[in-house]
């Protein structure tokens, strides 16, 4: 079969992608395994999802790991996956040198364990050169907790005198998300068949395209991603304006 990769049109890759990757734990169920199962074999789908994403050439892929939600889990299920995030990253990180790809961080860090502070400083650090896609693992992440701190450091920056409230501008907010300097998503990729956005970048997908499948995450492969984007392709992105605006925009440039 060949490979979606060709259909992607090189000029209109979105140069963000955001991807929520759900259904680790019924992949596993279906086939009578252990929930933990299910999260070694996401690994395996990440791993296929940064190199397809690289070969596209999407600039930036944020990928939702572990929520301010997931706390609420088993103990033992929240120890298994963050050392399995420790895990992968400790094998990934060649993988990601070779490809370019630069590692970030999002998300309430301070929740977070020794043991995986350090293994993603180490990660950023030997990653930091890359030059390829910026790898964003949210970690600990809701977008109520980040724009919750975001406010509480706008306020703390106006006492300052550092900020001053009529001047605080939607680029302004932008500038205090953890997501600072990174475009806005323009594909928001949903898997495991649940269509909701669960608190993940909800002020950066304001204009986002959404792709849901029912595909569980540790079945998502490269052409999956292609698809994905082709789908994202075929359509309009309007920000509000009619048809005829962007057509007549298009045919200016
Ligand atoms: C959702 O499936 C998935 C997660 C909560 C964890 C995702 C994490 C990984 C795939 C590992 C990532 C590792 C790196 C290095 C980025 P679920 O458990 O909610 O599945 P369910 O909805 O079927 O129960």
């Amino acid at each position: 079969m060949e490979s979606l990769l060709k259909s992607i049109d090189t000029t209109r890759v979105p140069r963000h992608i955001a991807i929520i990757m759900d259904g680790n734990g019924r992949w596993a169920k279906s086939r009578g395994m252990e929930r933990s199962a299910g999260h070694v074999a996401g690994v395996d789908a990440v791993r296929r999802v940064i190199e397809a994403g690289s070969e596209a050439g999407v600039e930036y892929m944020t990928l939702y790991a572990f929520s301010t939600e997931n706390w609420n889990r088993p103990k033992e299920e929240v120890d298994a996956l963050l050392h399995l995030i420790v895990v992968a990253l400790e094998r990934e990180t060649s993988g990601m040198i070779a490809n370019g790809v630069r590692l970030n961080v999002i998300g309430d860090c301070s929740r977070l364990p020794e043991e995986s502070m350090e293994s993603l400083r180490r990660s950023i650090d030997a990653t930091s050169k890359g030059t390829g896609m910026q790898v964003n693992l949210a970690l600990s992440y809701s977008s109520r907790w980040e724009i919750t701190k975001a406010v509480r450091d706008m306020v703390d920056a106006a006492l300052r005198g550092d900020i001053d409230s009529s001047s605080i501008t939607e680029d302004t907010v932008s500038d205090y998300l953890t997501t600072r300097s990174i475009p806005d998503p323009d594909l928001l990729i949903r898997t495991g068949g649940d269509e909701r956005v669960s608190n993940f970048l909800l002020w950066q997908i304001a204009y986002s395209e959404l792709y849901f499948t029912d595909m569980y995450w540790p079945d998502f492969d490269k052409e999956a991603l292609y698809k994905a984007i082709v789908d994202y392709q075929s359509r309009e992105r309007r920000f509000g304006k009619t048809s005829e605006q962007i057509t007549r925009l298009e045919d200016q440039i």
